[in-house]
């Protein structure tokens, strides 16, 4: 019988663990992402390591402004494992984000990472909704920081009078983003009329003007 309960109880440790982190641990000093190796891990398998150059250690694409000339007034440029392969089995990934006057990084959620972000530019109203659904903000100016714990609800919003820019950090390599208004309203092919104006207690008019906004 207690031979039969250790494998249940190893495994309820390790899950209650407090040291556990997002991305699982690396197995090597680095595993540089081969994005189209034909073989499908949990993650990228690795490059040879005598085939990595110096140069992909290193990254510039999060030094070009993003275009914000979108309905948000908000561009996200991603720093993850998929345009930065040496951060495969790191756990760890970046992002930059770009405001136009006003604009506006929309309510989303990141499934895999909670996320540290400082302001670099700008007046940023961050804020998060908890699962009891309270909401906390504040307005950010340059060099200070927020966290987003994992997959709470969050937007950005520019308040200032010029630009604003952010930089945020994730702990995993990809940690994704459901963005709700693009999810509930643009996904392919649609969430049906009838869960939508349940969900949101509106009738159909109201659901295909919003719809229609996202094409
Ligand atoms: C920014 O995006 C808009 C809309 O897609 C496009 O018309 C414009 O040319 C872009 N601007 C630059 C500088 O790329």
């Amino acid at each position: 019988m207690a031979a039969m309960l250790l494998p249940l109880i190893v495994a309820l440790v390790f899950l209650s663990s407090p040291c556990s982190s997002s991305d699982p641990d690396p197995l090597q000093d680095f595993c540089v992402g081969d994005l189209k190796g034909a073989i499908s891990v949990n993650g990228f398998p690795c490059k040879l390591m005598s085939e990595v150059k110096p140069s992909e250690f290193f990254y510039d694409g999060l030094t070009k402004e993003g275009n914000t000339s979108n309905p948000f007034g908000a561009t996200v440029t991603a720093a993850n494992v998929l345009a930065f392969p040496a951060l495969n089995t790191l756990g760890i990934s970046m992002n930059r984000v770009d405001f136009a006057p006003g604009g506006l990084n929309p309510p989303h959620l990141h499934p895999r990472a909670s996320e540290a972000g400082v302001v670099i530019m700008g007046e940023l109203l961050v804020g998060f909704v908890t699962t009891d659904n309270v909401f906390r903000s504040k307005v950010l100016k340059p060099g200070e920081m927020f966290v987003i714990p994992r997959g709470v609800v969050h937007f950005q919003l520019n308040v200032g009078k010029g630009k604003a820019m952010t930089v945020t950090s994730f702990n995993s390599q990809m940690p994704g983003a459901v963005v709700l208004p693009l999810n509930l309203f643009a996904s392919q092919p649609s969430l049906p009329n009838e869960v939508l104006t349940k969900a949101f207690r509106v009738d159909q008019n109201v659901i295909n003007e919003i719809k229609s906004k996202f094409g």
